[in-house]
């Protein structure tokens, strides 16, 4: 640990937020003072996900030119994988995205309700309850089951929807998780085809391990999903979307984009293996997350003393101690101090110091270090030379980057600094 002291960087005039608490604890409106995103981003609390747009967007044209001619769906659940489903839903289709996935009907609703129009396809059977309003919406549903199929049916006859109603038949290659069989693919497709009030938009399937490159499990899926396709090709059914491709295979298994690639991390800039971020074309990919905070609290504390819940963090000499008001209820994940997590502050990697609490985590900054009440802390991103990057966060916890931006809480304020 370098004693080197932390540059004190005043609160107040920094392009940003109007959080409140600058370097003398006062309050900051934040009025005019830049990109709030809901009255109180950052203000009441200063912690806050800061979402780059135009990242989204690049990356929505990066995977829309490596797909061509396939259409970019943009997957957008999990609340846009914790960066916003529809401002990234937008970004995504302002980049090059034709179509949008999700995968609760509930999620669907919320694009609807903020008239994004574009195709949206659900990336599971909804149950029979849920179709009338899957077909309100005018959302795509996959369709897997007989009952799914009667159900959709039923539920398109109950209005009229003035021409014949998309479906998408998923079949199971390998995953085993949800889908038809081969067999009974080729059975629902026939059967879809055969009534006038559907139209067999989709046939697809999703890849188990397609981010471990040249793992032959891989080819034996899209060889089954072939299989698939000939079959119904035999009794004449063409459906006009096949779909297999997510990030990973969109990315590096050219002759699985098909029609569509259906693509989630990457147009969120990271890489879906961690090995794989510096692998054209990821390596063109920007990554749009950054998770930041403001110091609330700053104390000397002596060395032996222990820190937080637990006392897991003792000190070996003494120390500057501040304060961030992010916990393990806003997601960061609780043990992350135990595995080596850091935070940076004024572009320096400084250690979490001991347990990850609730709602606020301590930092070590270091011997003498000079650190101010209001001080920025990132979490994830860039602050000077230094990034902490999800897939960082990820393999000191034993995850993967999608769980560390989707465990993102809802009470982190989500901030769009450049759609203003
Ligand atoms: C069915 C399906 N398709 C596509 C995706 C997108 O995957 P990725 O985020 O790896 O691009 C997912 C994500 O979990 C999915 O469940």
């Amino acid at each position: 640990m370098s004693s080197e002291p932390v540059r004190d960087v005043p609160a107040r005039g920094r392009p940003g937020f109007g959080v409140a608490a600058g370097a003398g604890g006062g309050a900051d409106t934040g009025a005019g003072a830049g990109p709030l995103v809901g009255v109180d981003a950052g203000r009441l609390r200063p912690a806050w996900a800061e979402v780059d747009l135009d990242a989204i967007r690049h990356n929505a044209a990066v995977l829309a030119e490596e797909a061509a001619p396939a259409q970019l769906c943009a997957v957008v659940k999990a609340g846009g994988y914790g960066h916003g489903a529809v401002p990234a839903a937008r970004a995504a289709l302002e980049g090059g995205a034709s179509r949008l996935a999700v995968a609760l009907v509930e999620e669907g609703r919320e694009l609807r309700e903020a008239g994004i129009d574009a195709p949206v396809l659900l990336l599971s059977e909804p149950t029979p309850a849920a179709m009338a309003e899957v077909v309100s919406l005018g959302l795509t549903p996959a369709i897997y089951t007989p009952a799914g199929l009667e159900a959709v049916v039923a539920a398109v006859r109950a209005v009229d929807t003035g021409a014949p109603f998309p479906v998408h038949v998923k079949v199971d290659t390998g995953m085993h998780r949800v889908g038809a069989t081969p067999e009974e693919a080729v059975a629902l497709a026939e059967a879809v085809s055969r009534h006038p009030e559907l139209e067999l938009e989709g046939v697809w399937t999703h890849f188990a391990v397609s981010e471990e490159i040249g793992n032959p499990y891989t080819a034996r899926q899209l060889a089954f999903f072939e299989d698939t396709l000939a079959r119904l090709a035999a009794v004449g059914v063409r459906p006009a979307l096949r779909h297999a491709a997510n990030s990973a295979a969109a990315l590096w298994i050219p002759q699985s984009r098909y029609d569509m690639v259906r693509c989630g991390i990457a147009l969120y800039g990271l890489a879906p293996d961690a090995g794989a971020t510096s692998r054209p074309p990821a390596d063109r990919l920007r990554r749009a997350l950054a998770i930041k905070a403001r110091v609330t609290y700053v104390k000397e504390v002596t060395a032996g003393e222990r820190l937080s819940y637990g006392l897991r963090y003792r000190l070996q000499r003494d120390s500057v101690i501040a304060t961030v008001p992010l916990g393990y209820a806003d997601g960061v994940t609780r043990g992350l101090s135990a595995v080596g997590g850091e935070v940076l502050v004024a572009g320096r990697r400084c250690p979490i110091a001991g347990t990850v609490t609730m709602d606020q985590l301590l930092v070590d900054c270091g011997p003498g270090a000079v650190v101010a009440r209001g001080d920025e802390v990132v979490l994830l991103g860039r602050s000077g030379d230094e990034e902490i990057t999800a897939w960082e966060w990820a393999q000191r916890t034993g995850t993967i980057a999608y769980e560390v931006v989707c465990g993102i809480s809802g009470r982190v304020p989500r901030v769009y600094p450049d759609a203003l």
